[in-house]
Parts: C-alpha cells; structure tokens; sequence
C-alpha cells in the first residue's frame, strides 16, 4: 500500500535537532515532492522538557522516554543527534533491533562502534546512515560512498574541524595569541567552554575514522593513529611557515603509503595557495584522491545547526525515499567494514 506519511523521530534538539526541524519545517512541500510521501517528526527525546529551545516546535512532540520512540509502529526513521557515546550508540542500536533506520551526526559514537553498528544495521535489513558527523554540510561520505563508487581511494586529506581552522586563521592573519583567539572563538559560539576535543585533535581523529571506513574500507580506531592538536602551534611556527609561502592546518589525512593506509591528525605547513592553504576561517575542506575521478574537492560549512541539519535531513529523505518506493528493507546492506 502507497504510504502517504513516513514518521521521523529526532534524539536531542539542540543545535543539531532544531537545525533539523528547521530544515524539515522550510522545505516541507519540496521534501514531500520529492518524497512523493510527507515527511512528519512524530516524537523529539530530550533531557529535559523545561529548556530553553532555540526553535519553537509543539510541545506535545517532546519526551524523555526513549522507551516511547521504540514502541512507536508510526516512526520509520531515528534521528541520533544527542552527541557523546553513551547512551547514544545504545539507542542506535536499539533503534536498529526494533526495524527502524537511523541517521546520526554522532561522529564520536561512530569512530568506537562503526563496525559493530554496521553489523547491526546488515542484520536487521535496515539503514544506517551518517552524512553530517564528517565535516556537517560538506557531502563527503556520499561523495565518496556513491558518486565516487568507481574509484579506488588514493587519500583523503582535510580540513575537518572548523574550531582549530577558525583559531589558526586568526593567530596566522592577527598575530594574536591562541589564548586571545579561544576566548573569541568561545565567546562567538564557534568553540566549547572545554575546547579540549577540538584543539587537542579528538574531533578530527573521530572524524577521520570515519572517513577512513568509508574510504578504504578499513576500520582504525581514533586512538590507533597519530594524533597532535593545535594547543603546541607558536607564533614562531606561523611565522616561519608564512617565511616559505605557507599556512599552518590542522590535517586530518589519510593516504596510501607502503601498501598500507597512512593515517594522522596533526598541524602541518601547506602552500598558502592551494585548496587546502585557501580555506580559512571556520570553514572545512576535504581533497580526494581517487584512481579514475582525479583530484575531488569539497569545501563548505563543517558545522552550525542548519548546515549539519541539512545532511542529517538530507540522510532521512534518502531513506524516506526507500520506503515510499517498498525498497527499505531491499538495500544493498554489505558494509565496507
Ligand atoms: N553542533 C554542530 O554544529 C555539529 C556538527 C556536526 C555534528 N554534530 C554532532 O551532532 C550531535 C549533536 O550535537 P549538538 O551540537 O546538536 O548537541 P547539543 O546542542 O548539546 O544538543 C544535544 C541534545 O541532545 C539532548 N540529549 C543529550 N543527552 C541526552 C540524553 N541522555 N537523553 C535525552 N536527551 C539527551 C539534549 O537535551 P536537552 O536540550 O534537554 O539538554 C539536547 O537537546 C553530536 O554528536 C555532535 O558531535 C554537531
């Protein structure tokens, strides 16, 4: 029977969440075209009822019972955007067990359980998909996982964390010291009161992972690489790379090398113009290197409520579009890892 209605449930409203519902409430009638069903948010789970929202949605959508969502036959799809590992990756998985597809921008969750979470989605015919946890707006894994699909990987390099690009940006073009430049970064909403899984390199390493699963197949946990962060970068390092034409990124790379995969995450000198030496301010930018395709490259906004919603939504009219034509539990469901 034609399904008129595919019912969504979003974890968490924060910036992410209402950044989704946003998208989904701007672009209803073109969603719903494209869809050939509506696409409706049946339930939001958040931590507490009472909190201020960002975006105003009804209030009798909100609930903290996870419990709720699961037993729920009208939601198709879950949304995870709660962020952390845990309970997150156990809702996923929950939400997986009970035959619903999932969508997540949970990046960190992802890095720890891609494969296992992989595993379960194969085994309950159903999807999993993750768009927004590597770089929010910047098609990346669909680029590389579909568009890219005839290509062998060479390397993925990047731009890939938007906090430590803003930071060196500013240190590089105001001189300013890294100390000055977090306190504006906080203050502007582009950094966490705990910089701490930006600067030191935690969020690429996650993303990084991530990328590497859908790359090449292969799955190296964050803690398995080279990892160094941007809280070691002076201005005696600034300036002796401006000395040479160049700007110091935090890289997150990934690249063939010996017959193996090559990985890191750490602050490297790049010519200050080429596409990755150009990208500046908040901003994300990813070059792939592929066999047939040549040289991709990806730039745009790696965070912010409406971009990441944008590929978080972009995920769930992908699935939405499956089960409008009875194909959901139809998909090609063998995982790379
Ligand atoms: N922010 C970005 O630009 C961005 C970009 C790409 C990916 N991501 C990823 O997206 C995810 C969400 O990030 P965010 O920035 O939207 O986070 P956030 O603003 O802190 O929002 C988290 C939301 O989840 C809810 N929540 C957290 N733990 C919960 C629990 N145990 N039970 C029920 N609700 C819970 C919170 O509820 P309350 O509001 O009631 O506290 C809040 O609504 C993370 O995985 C993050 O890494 C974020």
């Amino acid at each position: 029977m034609k399904r008129t209605e595919i019912g969504v449930a979003l974890l968490g409203f924060g910036n992410v969440g209402s950044g989704t519902y946003k998208a989904l409430e701007e672009n209803f009638a073109l969603i719903e075209k494209k869809v050939g069903a509506k696409v409706v948010i049946k339930k939001i789970l958040v931590r507490n009822l009472n909190a201020p929202r960002r975006v105003e949605a009804p209030a009798e959508l909100f609930t903290t019972d996870f419990e709720e969502i699961l037993r729920d036959p009208k939601i198709d799809i879950v949304a995870e955007l709660l962020g952390g590992i845990n309970p997150a990756t156990g809702y996923i998985r929950a939400a997986l067990t009970a035959g619903k597809h999932v969508v997540t921008a949970n990046k960190a969750a992802l890095a720890v359980h891609l494969p296992d979470l992989n595993k379960a989605a194969a085994f309950h015919k159903c999807m999993l998909r993750y768009e927004a946890s590597v770089c929010g707006a910047i098609p990346v894994i669909g680029c590389i996982s579909r568009a890219l699909t005839a290509n062998r990987i060479t390397a993925v390099k990047g731009i890939v964390n938007g906090t430590t690009n803003y930071i060196l940006t500013r240190m590089a073009a105001e001189g300013a010291s890294y100390e000055d430049v977090l306190k504006d970064a906080q203050a502007l909403g582009f950094a966490e009161a705990d910089p701490t899984g930006d600067v030191e390199g935690y969020d690429a390493a996650n993303k990084l992972s991530v990328l590497m699963a859908t790359a090449f197949g292969i799955y190296r946990a964050p803690d398995s690489f080279e990892r160094v962060g941007i809280t070691g970068v002076t201005m005696e390092d600034l300036a002796a790379a401006e000395a040479e034409g160049k700007v110091i990124k935090l890289l997150a790379c990934a690249e063939e090398k010996d017959g193996g995969i090559e990985a890191y995450v750490k602050p490297v000198a790049v010519e200050k113009d080429s596409f990755l030496g150009r990208c500046g301010s908040e901003f994300n930018a990813v070059q792939i290197d592929c066999n047939m395709a040549g040289p991709i490259f990806l730039q745009g906004k790696g965070a912010g409520p409406e971009p990441t919603g944008s590929a978080v939504l972009g995920d769930i009219i992908e699935i939405a579009q499956a089960i409008a034509a009875g194909t959901e539990h139809e998909q090609p469901f063998t995982a790379l890892i």
